[in-house]
């Protein structure tokens, strides 16, 4: 047996089918189960397509129904949900016990009655591929990616499937779609996203701003991708690693030559933050209750555009700052929505439950402040 691919396979706040009691040989079942899931053995719902009776558990009898189990204290309840069974999507990611997207995504199920769930799938690094199969095989439709696994997401799309323009020019993929008739597609809705939220915030586009990034990891390096890509006037990248910041300058320069686009230090932002029209905070500075702001007041002015991705805590320091030069902001909450709401799009073809979608964050984010 290929080894399992999660640390923990959740679909946090859903609540399963009634049991319809357990097969006659749920014990081998529950050794089964044990042995792959070595070190998690309360609250891990493991997913498996298979068995169309209960009576006899044979693992080379596949893909009849899905059944949903949950290994508790090494013993295995066994729920049948066949012919009815709720399309599965869910998020690909180390670690992911503390996202968000579950409530966002099932809160969009629910709004527009589609028989859907979206769970976790904890996948430690180097186990992307195995992990994506897994789901594949056993009837997922789709799933987000997150750290560390974009990369691989798009050299498994890359080699295996169809990737949109947009993973093709940011090179990483969040959102993977198993087609029905057993083909691939890879998108990254995370520049979208974040330019959907622009929009809908402050009524603007990327295109002709003079825009500064603060960052170069994986989010500024998309955002900054997706900068190019949107004729935006000038770009500058600050961020602290010089290597990633020369890096990222080389795909630029690539990717779109002629662009004025420059990277500087990370304190030497505080010289050139006053002329720029967009400045976007993509570091994880601010998340932390001691954290300073990344830049003083005096780097803003009235009239700008700040975005912090970070949205919780909901204000910054970053974004207080600004806000007191008199400067528009926002936090991340939009690209976290909207690149999701892309996502469900792209699994659906429905058109996104906005308003249900910000509200399940919103109280998810207010129950997480609760001390
Ligand atoms: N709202 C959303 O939908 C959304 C989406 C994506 C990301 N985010 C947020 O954006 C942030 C970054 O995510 P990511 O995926 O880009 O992470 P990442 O790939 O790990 O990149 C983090 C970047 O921040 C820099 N950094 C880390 N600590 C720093 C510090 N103390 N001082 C200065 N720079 C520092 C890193 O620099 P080094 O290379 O030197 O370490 C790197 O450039 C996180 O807070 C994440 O939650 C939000």
């Amino acid at each position: 047996m290929a080894d399992w691919p999660f640390q923990a396979l959740k679909f946090p706040g859903v609540s399963l089918p009634e049991p319809t009691g357990a097969p006659a040989n749920a014990a081998f079942f529950s050794v089964v189960t044990a042995r792959r899931l070595p070190s998690h053995p309360v609250d891990v719902y493991n997913v498996e397509a298979g068995f169309h009776h209960t009576g006899a558990i044979n693992n080379k009898r596949l893909l009849e129904n899905v059944f949903l189990f949950s290994l508790k204290e090494k013993s295995a309840t066994l729920w049948t949900v066949s012919a009815s069974s709720p399309i599965l999507y869910g998020l690909i990611g180390h670690p992911v016990a503390h996202s968000l997207s579950p409530v966002m995504m099932n809160a969009a199920f629910h709004a527009l009655a589609i028989d859907a769930r979206y769970g976790l799938a904890d996948a430690p690094p180097g186990q992307f591929v195995a992990a994506a199969e897994a789901l594949r095989r056993n009837g997922w439709r789709g799933a987000n990616v997150t750290l560390p696994h974009k990369r691989a997401a798009f050299r498994y799309v890359h080699a295996h499937g169809e990737l949109t323009d947009e993973a093709r020019i940011l090179q990483t993929v969040n959102t993977l779609v198993f087609h029905a008739d057993g083909t691939l597609t890879g998108d990254n809705t995370d520049a979208q996203g974040f330019c959907d939220a622009l929009r809908e915030t402050f009524r603007i586009s990327l295109c002709g701003k003079r825009v500064l990034i603060l960052g170069s990891g994986g989010a500024g390096s998309a955002l900054a991708l997706a900068s190019a890509f949107r004729r935006v006037e000038s770009l500058q990248i600050a961020a602290r690693n010089t290597g990633a910041r020369r890096r990222l300058m080389s795909a630029l320069r690539h990717a779109a030559p002629g662009l004025p686009v420059e990277d500087l230090p990370l304190r030497q932002a505080v010289h050139v933050a006053p002329a720029c029209d967009v400045i976007i905070q993509t570091t994880p500075v601010g998340m932390k209750s001691e954290d300073a702001s990344l830049l003083p007041e005096s780097a803003f002015r009235t009239g700008q555009w700040v975005v912090d991705l970070i949205y919780s805590p909901p204000r910054t320091p970053f974004l207080e700052a600004a806000a007191r030069a008199g400067a528009r902001t926002a936090n991340g909450l939009g690209m976290l929505l909207h690149q999701g709401a892309r996502s469900f799009h792209r699994w659906t073809s429905r058109k996104a439950p906005l308003d249900a979608m910000r509200q399940a964050l919103l109280d998810a984010l207010k129950k997480k402040a609760l001390p």
